[in-house]
């Protein structure tokens, strides 16, 4: 069938919104039409060219959310006129990981996925009989998706397509930082560093667990308002000097969790110098640059201090993502101020501007 989608053409320049090819779903795999996607910071990352393993062509796009239209062979989790979300880190169920609670990172489809093949190894996307790579395993920037079915959340079909789309990334690894990573405990005082989709998501996390205090820390003031919507009790503007500012609203001691949501291995740094002596968990979901390292003084883990990374929160896709959603639709967790911008397929460029000058917190792309 034919379809638009934003193509990747050269790094570094813009998107190209054009008609396509996209082959029906093979045994295994699910067509999907996309009803919203948002733009995300991985994205840019990779049409800027600074991703060393990025390749072009190929539809980005991996926050998606959409209504499954067609199933291939032998698919039995998903049936045309599902509601499913994207997922960029896939859940099959049956592989070394996916059988263990401690981590979420399915082993099954890996290496095709970073290749932006599907799992046999082919593409369904063509343009002129050339082949045009998938981005995460999803390319929800496109009217039409292709996936496979470990790679689908199935949600309660109530939830608005523009709200449901943000847990396909960001907010999705800023709760599960929260809940599963670091498993909050009800009563404890808590530091966010970031106040972004994913820092967002952190907070409103800490304060599903119960946290007693929770600290974020950004550098722009009207982030740190979203924050206290989200339920932060206490406002920080970083930079030099917050770790210092943390131990004396914590009795000299630091929070019990912090979490590190920028990006920034400086940031990283003084989230863990800013957790408690004895049991303080640091909790790492930003990405850092290729090649940039974490300096540590190894003293601060023998007293007791331990540092986490987290991948999509280390939240189990087909398993989680609907109770997530679930929680959003009983009304714990307030979605609507995360969407600034709604765009068409055809301003995706705009979408990523609006990121570049930090205008809002997601931008998301719908299509009528
Ligand atoms: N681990 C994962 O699975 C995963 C998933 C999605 C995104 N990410 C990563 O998480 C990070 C955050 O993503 P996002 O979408 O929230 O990004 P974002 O750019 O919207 O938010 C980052 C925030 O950090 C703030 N910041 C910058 N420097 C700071 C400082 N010195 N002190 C305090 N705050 C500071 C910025 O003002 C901004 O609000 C990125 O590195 C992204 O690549 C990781
Ligand atoms: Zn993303
Ligand atoms: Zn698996």
């Amino acid at each position: 069938m034919k379809m638009r989608a934003a193509v990747l053409e050269r790094f570094g320049e813009p998107l190209v919104v054009q008609e396509v090819e996209l082959a029906e779903p093979r045994a295994g795999e699910v067509l999907v039409r996309l009803a919203a996607c948002g733009v995300c910071h991985t994205d840019l990352y990779t049409a800027s060219g600074a991703d060393p393993s990025g390749y072009a062509p190929a539809v980005l796009g991996h926050e998606g959310a959409g209504v499954v239209e067609k199933v291939g062979e032998g698919v039995g989790s998903v049936a045309p006129g599902d509601h499913v979300v994207t997922l960029f880190s896939p859940q099959c169920r049956e592989c070394i990981h996916c059988r263990d609670e401690r981590t979420n990172l399915c082993l099954a489809i890996r290496e095709e996925q970073n290749q932006g093949h599907l799992p046999d190894g082919t593409t369904r996307i063509s343009r002129d009989g050339e082949d045009v790579r998938h981005f995460m395993g999803c390319s929800t920037f496109a009217e039409y998706t292709v996936m496979p079915e470990i790679a689908l959340a199935k949600i309660n079909p109530e939830a608005p397509f523009e709200h449901a789309c943000l847990f396909a990334c960001g907010l999705s690894t800023g709760l599960g930082a929260a809940i599963n990573t670091a498993a909050v405990r009800a009563g404890s005082t808590c530091a966010i560093f970031g106040a972004g989709m994913v820092g967002l998501g952190a907070v409103a996390g800490c304060r599903l667990q119960g946290a007693e205090r929770i600290i974020c820390v950004d550098l722009s003031p009207e982030r740190l308002e979203l924050a206290r919507g989200q339920g932060a009790t206490d406002l920080l503007e970083g930079g030099e000097g917050t770790v210092e500012r943390i131990l004396e609203m914590t009795d000299g001691f630091g929070a019990d969790y912090t979490f590190e949501a920028t990006g920034s291995v400086a940031v990283m740094r003084q989230a863990l110098e800013a957790a408690r002596m004895g049991w303080g968990l640091c909790t790492v979901a930003g990405v850092a640059g290729k090649g940039e390292t974490l300096d540590v003084v190894p003293r601060l883990l023998i007293t007791g201090r331990r540092l986490a990374g987290s991948s999509f929160g280390g939240v189990k896709g087909r398993d989680q993502v609907p109770v997530l959603i679930d929680r959003y639709l009983d009304g714990e967790i307030d979605v609507a101020p995360f969407l600034s911008h709604r765009i068409a397929l055809d301003e995706v460029n705009r979408g990523f501007e609006l990121m570049e000058a930090q205008d809002g917190i997601r931008s998301v792309i719908e299509h009528s």
